[in-house]
């Protein structure tokens, strides 16, 4: 389908919350199917700041040159409070039709999609949504661009620290990201071998951790691994590691992984996912749809509607925690 059947001549993409490892291939699939189809596009800097302040550039098919294995976004990013009031969101909206921009592609988290939506609902911009987050706490998709390297990144860390756990027979609790998310923590928890797995939908009493752990050492353990998600409340790991000493004694080391986790080149599999996705939007807006994401569900492409992707909570993976129990025995 070319422009010319929506009658769509010009659109928007933008980056907004917290980067995500794959962010850049997603763009150079959104500007080369865009530029393909007949359609001019701007790429606005910075995310809603970029929409407020009138901070955009025009971007053409060489301008997507070896950008697919780069971690960030060649667009930047960053968080916007001032998008929350209607007024700011106004300004956004008389910014894009200036620039004739009729439609946008937002790669982001659920923040950024609220942004989104209001944009649409309020002023009627299309949108379409690519989610983009370390975190994959996005409903209505398996996954979110930068979760699998945000994990294989925590992975290799967590690796090398079982090397001097095992070395000195010592404890140590490991600090991923996921301010109000567990996915980081289920997965990397798993595939890392770890003994517990504490995440804000998996509150563990201190108790019952270092019972664990006493009977992991009753055993002939000798060094054990626990992740903790960043959110997960009371205490995050320095005070999981004094809770620890206090109750039982037993030392255990802190390892904060922190932002490294949102950087580095994407995976194959980030970067597939981001090449797809990115296609698929553009032919979303081609087609005419506006006010939903692209994702993927057992691993085939599907439309969901914003706003039940702001409004619904995706499901953790409390199995994942139940199996990395059942296998660190
Ligand atoms: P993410 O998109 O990764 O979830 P944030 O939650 O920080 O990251 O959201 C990114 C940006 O989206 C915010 O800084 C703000 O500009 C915009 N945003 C978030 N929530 C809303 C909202 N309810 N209404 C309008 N804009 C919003
Ligand atoms: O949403 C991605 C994320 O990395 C979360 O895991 C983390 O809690 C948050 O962003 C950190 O945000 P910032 O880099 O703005 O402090």
């Amino acid at each position: 389908m070319t422009s010319t059947d929506t009658k769509m001549k010009k659109i928007g993409v933008y980056t907004s919350g917290g980067d995500a490892p794959g962010m850049n291939a997603a763009v150079r699939s959104v500007v080369r199917t865009a530029v393909t189809n007949g359609l001019e596009i701007m790429g606005i800097i910075q995310g809603y700041t970029g929409m407020i302040e009138n901070k955009m550039l025009p971007l053409q098919m060489r301008d997507m040159a070896n950008i697919i294995q780069r971690g960030g976004t060649i667009l930047k990013t960053g968080r916007c409070p001032e998008f929350m009031k209607p007024e700011y969101r106004k300004k956004a909206a008389d910014f894009l039709r200036a620039q004739g921009i009729e439609a946008l592609v937002c790669i982001g988290g659920d923040g950024s999609f609220r942004g989104a939506q209001a944009l649409a609902t309020e002023h009627g911009i299309r949108v379409v949504g690519i989610a983009g987050t370390i975190d994959n706490d996005v409903y209505g998709t398996d996954d979110t661009i930068g979760f699998d390297t945000a994990v294989n990144t925590a992975l290799s860390a967590i690796d090398k620290i079982r090397d001097t756990a095992d070395s000195h027979d010592r404890i140590f609790i490991v600090e991923v990201m996921g301010r109000n998310s567990g996915f980081i923590a289920s997965h990397v928890g798993v595939a890392g071998g770890a003994e517990e797995i504490l995440t804000p939908e998996n509150i563990i009493p201190v108790d019952k951790i270092v019972e664990k752990l006493k009977e992991s050492r009753a055993r002939g353990k000798t060094s054990s691994i626990l992740i903790t998600a960043e959110g997960q409340k009371p205490g995050r790991a320095y005070d999981l590691a004094e809770a620890i000493r206090k109750k039982s004694g037993l030392d255990a080391k802190v390892c904060i992984l922190g932002h490294q986790q949102r950087g580095g080149s994407p995976t194959a599999n980030d970067r597939i996912l981001a090449s797809r996705l990115g296609y698929a939007a553009v032919q979303a807006l081609l087609d005419g749809k506006s006010n939903i994401m692209v994702g993927v569900q057992y691993g085939r492409l599907v439309e969901v509607a914003l706003e039940d992707v702001i409004s619904k909570t995706k499901e953790g993976d409390k199995h994942l925690i139940q199996l990395a129990r059942a296998l660190s025995v």
